[in-house]
């Protein structure tokens, strides 16, 4: 499907945007009624013979526009028209971009026989093109790299594993003119990252450490985004329910999200460097797997008692986060992890929970840079008396909490504890457990991996001074 901006063209069909208020004032307002149309959010009236398809929408803010152009274009792909325009002079342009392109996605590298869509050109017709043409290229790029992250989080943990997740990186890396490293055993035993070798032993796939810089001439900020990538969660020795496992594909949707982002930054060209991390591993069983009663030694020196293998994406983070501290002196440091069931029953399955020292950073998130993507942000607090409960009998700390309340907070308190005094007012942990998959369709999302981050995170970026 193509997508392109222009001042004016005739096309199969024309889409058009009505409230309830105006509805009456419509000049095709009897044909409208007559079919029981009464513009309301999300419903939408095919009137073939004028070539119009009339979408209601409550009003004219971003969100429903967006959702009001997702209803649209699954309408339009289920239609036999080749094209369509949506005029986007009195809407968000983004918002339209994003209800098209993302509400239009869909994953089909897995079906035998994809249906066929007639539907091949988009046209987004606006009076002043030169005034339009910037937000208009940013938002395809920001769209097209959410799909590239949707992408590979749809892909099978058969073919997306801890090696092949390197290799995706290193074609990303040549495609974009991005540095690439990619650290194997071997060299994640010379770093001494106990911790997050504990994690891959039982797999067959080697873990790896990925990183991937975009460093342009002069950039204004230097930001490091770090990525949970297990491939595969089967929780290990402390299994997970047969249940609970299936969907556990998208653990890696953290390492994905950030590869998203350094796309999106790269195709605009910002002023920012940024260097991605990603733990790629996977969590097996096996002979050889890590154990609960294990204690393991982080890349820090930090002791870790292991009393759940499934809360592994923290042993995995803890050590990338502290390479990643190594290697880069960073303005901000962003981690993104599936990390806890505990965040969906806190905030609900659509909101990312975001937890740090940083007000300020919390603040610019939520207020600005979330609300301008259209993606959903809930602040979860840090406090001492849940940092207790990390405490270990044996070992500097335990892997989780003693009491099972606040466990999307004791998971990021966990991480804390590997974030230096100089950098904890840089960082923030973004838990995208219940945002970064779907098992149904809402708002511009569809079946599978949502691209949870790379909307807010681009948009944080654009906006670095
Ligand atoms: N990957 C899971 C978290 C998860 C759960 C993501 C559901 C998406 C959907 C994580 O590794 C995990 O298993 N966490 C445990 C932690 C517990 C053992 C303290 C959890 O949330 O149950
Ligand atoms: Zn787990
Ligand atoms: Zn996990």
């Amino acid at each position: 499907m193509n997508i392109d901006l222009v001042s004016e063209i005739k096309c199969d069909i024309k889409v058009e945007f009505v409230q309830k208020e105006t509805l009456k004032k419509h000049k095709l307002y009897k044909t409208l009624k007559a079919a029981g149309f009464g513009a309301e959010q999300d419903t939408i009236c095919f009137l073939h013979e004028k070539k119009v398809l009339v979408c209601g929408v409550e009003d004219e803010s971003n969100d429903n526009a967006r959702s009001a152009c997702s209803v649209a274009i699954k309408a339009l792909k289920g239609s036999n028209y080749k094209s369509a325009s949506f005029a986007v002079n009195n809407v968000n342009i983004a918002s339209v971009i994003e209800g098209v392109v993302l509400g239009g996605y869909e994953y089909n590298e897995y079906k035998s026989k994809p249906k066929k869509v007639s539907l091949k050109n988009i046209y987004l017709t606006c009076k002043d093109i030169a005034k339009t043409k910037d937000a208009f290229e940013n938002a395809i790029i920001i769209a097209e790299a959410t799909c590239y992250t949707r992408d590979i989080v749809n892909m099978t943990p058969e073919d997306l594993n801890p090696p092949t997740f390197a290799d995706l990186a290193k074609k990303l890396a040549k495609e974009n003119g991005l540095k690439c490293e990619i650290l194997g055993e071997k060299e994640l035993k010379r770093e001494k990252m106990g911790s997050m070798l504990a994690v891959g032993r039982a797999s067959r796939h080697d873990s790896k450490l990925i990183h991937l810089i975009y460093k342009p001439k002069n950039p204004k900020k230097v930001i490091s985004l770090i990525g949970k990538g297990l491939t595969y969660d089967s929780g290990g020795l402390s299994l997970k329910p047969a249940a609970s496992m299936v969907t556990m594909k998208m653990d890696k949707a953290g390492g994905c999200a950030v590869l998203g982002m350094i796309k999106a930054a790269s195709e605009m060209k910002l002023d920012v460097e940024v260097h991605v991390f990603i733990g790629a591993v996977e969590n097996m069983i096996g002979g050889n797997a890590y154990k609960p009663d294990d204690v393991l030694v982080a890349r820090s020196g930090t002791t870790i008692e292991v009393r759940n293998t499934d809360a592994e994406g923290r042993l995995v983070l803890a050590d990338v986060l502290d390479y990643a501290q190594d290697k880069v002196k960073a303005d901000y440091m962003f981690d993104f992890a599936t990390l806890t069931g505990a965040c969906m029953v806190a905030l609900g399955q659509y909101t990312t929970g975001v937890m740090g020292h940083s007000t300020t950073l919390k603040h610019a998130f939520m207020m600005k840079a979330a609300n301008e993507s259209g993606e959903l942000i809930g602040h979860l607090p840090f406090n001492r008396h849940l940092g207790k409960l990390l405490k270990s009998g044996i070992a500097d700390v335990s892997n989780v909490a003693s009491k099972p309340y606040g466990g999307a907070i004791t998971a990021g308190m966990f991480l804390d504890k590997f974030i230096r005094d100089e950098n904890k007012d840089k960082w923030l942990h973004f838990d995208i457990a219940g945002s970064a998959y779907t098992d149904a369709p809402w708002d511009c999302n569809v079946y599978g991996g949502t691209g949870a981050g790379v909307r807010f995170m681009s948009s944080f970026l654009q906006s670095v001074k």
